[in-house]
């Protein structure tokens, strides 16, 4: 019996060896092992010389161990690198029971000293002071950033931008804090001079290229009835082929050399940031833009052309030219449907406004409301949808709603239209079709728009009451440091 069980004991071990070689072999052949295992992460660690680390591997384990498994531990990237200040340096503090003065709050200005070109293009883009102002205001700027703020090419408020920050007064900052302020400080200035916050995407202490390349990333912030891309992304087949082959990606391949090779389908990143097909990487997610989509009417970016080829660059390495050119075809000419319909709906209000019937406050009475939905959440979502390939936000959280709260809003204006003994609105016939919407802005007598969206207008009047600053107005050329087309 005894010697049996021996004998099992030592066919059971070499069955044991060869199952855990195999899936060794696995292992290394779907790269799972070029991560380290929380043992080697530990291991590494305690051989480290660096004070910074032997210390906060004890105090503050958490932190260490992500700074372990990041390209920083690996290319010698200290702690000091990114904390270490001198006493003077605005933003310091002394550095608990030690001589050295630390920034808690790391900044872009050390990013900086070695990713100059990420900071330089992130500068530049909508995610830094514009995001700021959109909530703050630009009176609230220093000189030097408000210079910075004003010489952003595609930068400056969007037509209907002030409307929120009405709702940002009426909240109060109790609420605004865990509110707007919390997306929108991702382009906050610090301290130091240096603008925004790049641990919004980039999760410290990690600086992951898999995590930073994965949509739930944006969808921190790129969320919600008025900026659903997240949702619309998930439906889109890009989104499902993330979901459901993302597993086998190359997740973590070098930086401006990604291909169809690594990623079978787009996700956010690849669209708007990854050099991809024949367009370099970039931190201005502008660049590949065309429109102002979130605007209430969408006028087309000052460097369209050259955006738009970038954007297309990128589609083309999976889709064939003319698939591409159809597409922006249409989606182009559902911007300009969604136009009239928002502008629509300003004509519709322009009696109220011209007999002063409605409050000067904003946001005291529910027109406001509908009039605001109208298009800063379905008629964004409807372009968001078709441009990102999400029917059901074209569709039902969109263009529906839209129609919907067209015929809310005749309602309400009729309303009060009467009650100061005034004639209701004499709308066209098919209201609040597309077409009745163009036989009211466009009138026979005058000529229709033609289909070509350069023929957008750019002054069209905002729907808000308050006076707008339209963007193409402050906009220049794109710098050619910061257009990143490949050759
Ligand atoms: C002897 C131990 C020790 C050493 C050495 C050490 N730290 Fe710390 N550090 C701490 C402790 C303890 C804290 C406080 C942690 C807490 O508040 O929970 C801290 C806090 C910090 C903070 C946050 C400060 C704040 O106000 O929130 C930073 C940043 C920091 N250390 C960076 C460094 C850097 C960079 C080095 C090397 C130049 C370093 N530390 C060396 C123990 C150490
Ligand atoms: C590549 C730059 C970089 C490196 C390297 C780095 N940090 Fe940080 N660290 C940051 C940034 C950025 C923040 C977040 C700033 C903010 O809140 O916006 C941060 C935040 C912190 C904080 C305060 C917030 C918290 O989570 O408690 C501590 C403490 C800290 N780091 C310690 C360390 C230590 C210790 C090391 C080395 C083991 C280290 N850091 C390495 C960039 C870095
Ligand atoms: C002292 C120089 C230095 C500083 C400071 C620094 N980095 Fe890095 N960073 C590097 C090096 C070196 C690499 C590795 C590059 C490579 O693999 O080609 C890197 C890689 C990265 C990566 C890509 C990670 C990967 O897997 O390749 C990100 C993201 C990143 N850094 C973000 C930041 C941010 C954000 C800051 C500021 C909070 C920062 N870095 C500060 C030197 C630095
Ligand atoms: C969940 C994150 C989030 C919250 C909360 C949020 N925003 Fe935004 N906001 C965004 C995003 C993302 C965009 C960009 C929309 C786009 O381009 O599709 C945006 C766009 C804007 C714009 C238009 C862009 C511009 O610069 O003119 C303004 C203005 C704005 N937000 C103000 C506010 C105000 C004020 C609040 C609070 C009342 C707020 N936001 C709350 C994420 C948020
Ligand atoms: C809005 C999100 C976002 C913010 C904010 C952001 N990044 Fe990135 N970053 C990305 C994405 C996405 C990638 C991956 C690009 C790719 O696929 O190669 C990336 C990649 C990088 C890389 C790797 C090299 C490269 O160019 O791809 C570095 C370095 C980097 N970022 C530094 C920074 C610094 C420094 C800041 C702050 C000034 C910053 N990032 C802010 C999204 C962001
Ligand atoms: C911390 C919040 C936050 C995160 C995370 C974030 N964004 Fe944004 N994003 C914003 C805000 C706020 C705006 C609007 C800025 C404005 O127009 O004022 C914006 C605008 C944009 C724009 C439009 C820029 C323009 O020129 O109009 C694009 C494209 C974009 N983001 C893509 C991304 C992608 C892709 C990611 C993920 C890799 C991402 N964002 C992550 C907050 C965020
Ligand atoms: C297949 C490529 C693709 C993917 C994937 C994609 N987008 Fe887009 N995105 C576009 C295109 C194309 C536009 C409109 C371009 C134009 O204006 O010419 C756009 C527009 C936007 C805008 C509107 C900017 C404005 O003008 O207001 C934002 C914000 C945005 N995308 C964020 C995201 C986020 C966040 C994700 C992931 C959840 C995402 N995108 C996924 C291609 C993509
Ligand atoms: C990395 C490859 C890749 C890139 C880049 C890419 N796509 Fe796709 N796309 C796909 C795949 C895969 C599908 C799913 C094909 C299917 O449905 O069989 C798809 C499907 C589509 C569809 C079909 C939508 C539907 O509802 O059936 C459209 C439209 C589309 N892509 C547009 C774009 C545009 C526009 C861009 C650039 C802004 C782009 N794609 C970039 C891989 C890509």
């Amino acid at each position: 019996m005894r010697q049996l069980s021996k004998s099992r004991l030592l066919v059971s071990g070499v069955i044991l060896t060869g199952i855990v070689l195999i899936i060794g072999a696995i292992l290394i052949i779907s790269g799972e092992a070029d991560k380290p295992s929380s043992y080697q992460v530990l291991s590494q660690l305690s051989e480290s010389d660096d004070e910074c680390v032997v210390c906060h591997a004890e105090q503050t384990p958490g932190i260490a161990n992500q700074y372990a498994r990041s390209d920083h531990f690996k290319n010698d990237v200290s702690c000091a690198d990114c904390h270490t200040v001198d006493e003077t340096y605005p933003g310091a503090q002394k550095h608990p029971e030690q001589e050295y003065y630390v920034l808690a709050k790391s900044s872009p200005a050390k990013c900086q000293n070695c990713h100059r070109q990420q900071v330089e293009q992130f500068n530049f883009s909508r995610h830094a002071l514009p995001s700021y102002v959109a909530y703050a205001g630009s009176e609230i700027l220093s000189p030097d950033h408000l210079a910075l703020y004003q010489s952003i090419p595609e930068g400056g408020s969007l037509p209907g931008g002030k409307a929120r920050n009405s709702l940002h007064a009426l909240e109060g900052e109790d609420i605004t804090k865990f509110a707007c302020e919390t997306c929108h400080n991702v382009g906050k200035p610090n301290p130091d001079q240096s603008v925004g916050d790049c641990t919004a995407c980039h999760l410290r202490h990690e600086f992951s290229l898999e995590q930073v390349r994965k949509p739930e990333t944006c969808n921190a912030c790129h969320i919600g009835p008025d900026h659903p891309q997240w949702e619309i992304y998930q439906e889109s087949p890009h989104g499902i082929a993330y979901m459901t082959m993302g597993d086998d990606w190359n997740w973590d391949a070098e930086p401006g050399t990604l291909t169809t090779v690594d990623f079978a389908a787009p996700t956010c990143a690849t669209c708007h940031f990854s050099g991809f097909g024949l367009s370099a990487t970039t931190h201005d997610v502008g660049d590949r833009l065309s429109w102002f989509l979130a605007a209430s009417i969408s006028a087309q970016r000052p460097s369209a052309v050259e955006n738009r080829l970038r954007m297309q660059n990128v589609c083309t390495a999976c889709h064939s030219a003319q698939y591409i050119q159809d597409f922006y075809t249409n989606a182009d000419a559902l911007t300009t449907a969604v136009n009239d319909l928002v502008m629509f709906s300003d004509k519709m209000m322009q009696p109220l406004k011209d007999n002063n019937l409605l409050t000067a406050a904003p946001f005291d009475e529910p027109i406001d409301y509908v009039y605001y939905e109208v298009w800063h959440h379905w008629g964004r979502t409807t372009k968001f949808g078709a441009w990102m390939q999400g029917p059901d936000y074209t569709q039902w959280h969109g263009a529906y709603e839209l129609l919907k709260d067209l015929s809310e809003l005749r309602e309400l204006i009729d309303a009060k239209l009467v009650a100061a003994g005034l004639e209701p609105l004499n709308l066209p016939e098919g209201f609040p079709s597309l077409e009745s919407a163009r036989a009211y802005l466009y009138p026979p007598t005058e000529i229709a728009p033609t289909e070509t969206p350069t023929e957008v207008p750019t002054e069209a009047p905002a729907a808000t009451e308050e006076p707008t600053e339209v963007v193409t107005e402050t906009a220049t050329e794109v710098p050619t440091e910061t257009a990143t087309q490949a050759p």
